[in-house]
């Protein structure tokens, strides 16, 4: 018998990061938190417990240069991934789109979400301390199962509905822009820095 896998999900994930590159990311993280008044006043209106500069700011990489350099760090990444997903690009290659920084403090989660319009997207760990959230991916074929049964406790990873990925600072996670991801409820007793980004085409 033969036993196919087909129309994979996959998930790229590599240590990529310094401990230099992480107390630098953390520095400017902090100095955003305090100093980004457009993006606090958006954190507390939308719930935000923390900070993110989603909303607020669009040039991370301009402002300070960890951001830039963890652009360049990426890239090589970026592009490994792009071409183990065998997409048609049309010889163009993936360019970065928007980046951002969250600081989750405890107990902040962020709900189940995708990134319209983007290709790839993804996060870069820079402090995750212990009881800090996984990464919550779930199957983009749910809401077709129906009466499908639920797989069983000991399921393995690929079989499973619902996959959680554990991040150590300085790893890069990447997937498929339309897999909707969420970070559960942050149960470390500090805060969970991270620096997301989207790639289009
Ligand atoms: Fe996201």
């Amino acid at each position: 018998m033969t036993l196919s896998r087909l129309f994979v999900t996959e998930i790229y994930r590599d240590a990529i990061g310094s401990a230099e590159l992480n107390a630098d990311l953390l520095d400017a993280a902090k100095m955003l938190a305090k100093e980004d008044k457009a993006g606090r006043a958006w954190c507390k209106e939308h719930g935000y417990q923390g900070y993110t500069s989603y909303s607020s700011l669009d040039d991370l990489p301009q402002r300070a240069t960890c951001f830039d350099q963890l652009v360049r760090v990426m890239k090589p990444h970026i592009e490994t991934f792009a071409g183990q997903l065998q997409l048609d690009l049309r010889g163009k290659r993936v360019k970065l789109d928007n980046i951002w920084v969250n600081v989750l403090d405890p107990g902040g989660s962020h709900t189940g979400h995708i990134h319209p319009h983007c290709v790839l997207s993804g996060t870069y760990y820079v402090r995750v301390p212990d009881g800090a959230s996984s990464l919550k991916f779930e199957d983009p074929r749910l809401p077709m199962m129906m009466a499908a049964p639920a797989p069983r406790e000991d399921a393995d990873e690929e079989h499973r509905r619902f996959v959680y990925a554990a991040p150590k600072a300085g790893d890069l996670l990447l997937w498929e822009s339309w897999l909707r991801h969420e970070v559960p409820p942050n149960r470390a007793s500090s805060a969970r820095v991270s620096v997301s980004f989207n790639y289009r085409l």
